[in-house]
């Protein structure tokens, strides 16, 4: 749990080389400790073995030793260490000390250092060498063997250690408390960054700020930042649609209550009373036909990518469409007609592509004055990949600066009818779900309006999926 936080892994980071660093450092420190104390051990050793060799000498023909109390008092520690000696003339004839302690291997006139193992298992360290007296033409040598136990020797090894060990342990604890605090304190205006962010209502949309922040951080600030832009505006998007949406459905709303207020005073006078009936109905009539755009709009904004995979039979859908609007096209004496070319398959969803169809031909209908030629065409495009849907009037068209208004949301460029101003908001928005695209052009000869969308084809769409089934 503690290496899943970031001031635990940093410090699990910091520790490894620093524990490293001290294995290596103590252990070379421990070298060093070894060296220096076997070497003033050493040196005792050779005092010790000079003082007993110096005092060996002639007495009535006779090589004698008297054991100094100097050469032994060396050693005094308070580890007690045992000492042991032993001086022998040729012919191992044992003048002093004990035939306990070995002889090294080879002895030579200057001091032979060597380590080896009594009889009872202790091991000692010892130094030997050869002196050579003479007397009247008498030549005697007598070897001298000097050992200690190592207790005072591994005793001040650790305390050479001791302070070198407890400096590096003290480095390494100073070093861990001091980052965890460095990080504790640095970690500060991360923590205050999760506060922010955490503390916040779902209204609160403005820019985080924080005042110390290093240079790491701020990508992610300004990351999340960018994000609470984006959220901010697609709210102000919403609000905004809400706001006007309310708007519009208010008027027929007050209407209808006006008049309905007005039929109940009126009810025994006929005539107005079927004016006010009338008004109520058309009111009713736009509300309904506003509430529908609405739920259409909402639909085609939250159509998911999945939804738009169908296999759509185009021609059958425009087909539907204008059989459902044939009747409106007799009421305004409009010749609704097709050139439809066959086999035309688009990617999409079916209600949808009818929704899209319905409105651009519901608006060629209504905006084409009586006696005019509505035309729905749809064939594939020159590279065989796309589906072109074209809608052609003859009827007034569209101005250039309206054409750039008319996808707004509510926007009208005609006061004579009536309508919601979403038709073609739907219509671009259904296209664009569908990864296709919307233009308005003026007809042949500048006159009437041109309507294209583009559609992928299923066929194309297949193709490069490999398999229809993959699709
Ligand atoms: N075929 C057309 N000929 C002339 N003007 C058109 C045509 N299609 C659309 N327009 C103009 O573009 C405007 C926006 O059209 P849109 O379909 O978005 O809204 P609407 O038709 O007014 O309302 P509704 O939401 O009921 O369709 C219309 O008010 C109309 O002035
Ligand atoms: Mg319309």
């Amino acid at each position: 749990m503690f290496l899943g936080s970031l001031r635990g892994r940093l410090l699990w980071w910091l520790l490894l080389p620093l524990a490293a660093f001290v294995s290596v450092s103590g252990w070379m420190s421990l070298r060093s400790a070894q060296a220096t104390a076997d070497l003033m051990q050493d040196n005792a050793l050779v005092s010790s073995m000079r003082i007993i060799g110096e005092d060996i000498d002639w007495d009535n023909g006779s090589v004698v030793v008297q054991i100094p109390p100097a050469a032994l008092e060396l050693f005094e520690s308070p580890e007690q260490d045992s000492v042991f000696y032993r001086v022998e003339a040729s012919g191992h004839r044992l003048l002093a000390g004990s035939t306990e302690l070995p002889l090294p291997p080879r002895t030579g006139y200057d001091p032979t250092f060597f380590s080896t193992r009594l009889d009872d298992g202790r091991t000692v360290r010892a130094v030997a060498y050869v002196r050579q007296l003479y007397d009247s033409g008498r030549r005697e040598e007598v070897t001298v063997v000097v050992a200690k136990t190592p207790g005072s020797r591994d005793a001040m090894v650790w305390q050479l250690l001791r302070p070198q060990l407890l400096g590096e342990v003290l480095t390494l604890v100073l070093a861990m408390v001091f980052v965890y605090l460095g990080l504790t304190f640095e970690l500060r205006p991360l923590m205050k960054l999760k506060d922010d962010v955490a503390d916040r209502n779902p209204s609160q949309l403005e820019p985080i700020r924080v005042a110390r922040l290093h240079f790491e951080l701020r990508p992610i600030v300004d990351a999340i930042n960018r994000c609470i832009a984006r959220m901010s505006e697609q709210t102000a998007t919403q609000r905004q649609f809400i706001s006007d949406a309310a708007h519009q459905l208010r008027t027929p709303l007050t209407l209808l209550d006006a008049q309905i207020q007005f039929a109940r005073q009126r009810e025994n006078s006929d005539a107005p009373l079927a004016d006010a009936l009338l008004g109520m109905h058309k009111s009713s009539h736009r509300m309904t036909r506003l509430t529908n755009k609405l739920l259409l709009l909402a639909q085609a904004e939250s159509a998911q990518p999945s939804r738009v995979r169908e296999r759509v039979d185009l021609n059958a859908v425009i087909a539907g469409v204008l059989e459902g609007l044939i009747a409106f096209a007799q009421t305004r004496q409009i010749d609704l007609g097709a050139e439809l070319e066959d086999d035309l398959f688009v990617m999409g969803d079916e209600a949808l592509t009818a929704a899209l169809v319905t409105n651009l031909v519901d608006n060629a209908l209504r905006y084409t004055q009586a006696g005019g030629r509505v035309t729905v065409e749809a064939h594939c495009n020159e590279d065989h990949d796309r589906a072109l849907i074209r809608v052609v009037d003859d009827g007034p068209g569209i101005t250039a600066e309206a054409r750039a208004r008319v996808f707004e949301r509510f926007y009208r460029a005609s006061s004579g009818t009536d309508g919601t101003g979403l038709g073609l908001p739907i219509v671009r928005e259904i296209a664009h779900r569908h990864g296709g695209t919307v233009t308005l052009e003026p007809g042949e000869g500048g006159i009437g309006l041109v309507v294209t969308v583009e559609m992928r084809l299923w066929e194309a769409v297949a193709s490069t999926a490999g398999t229809r089934g993959d699709i």
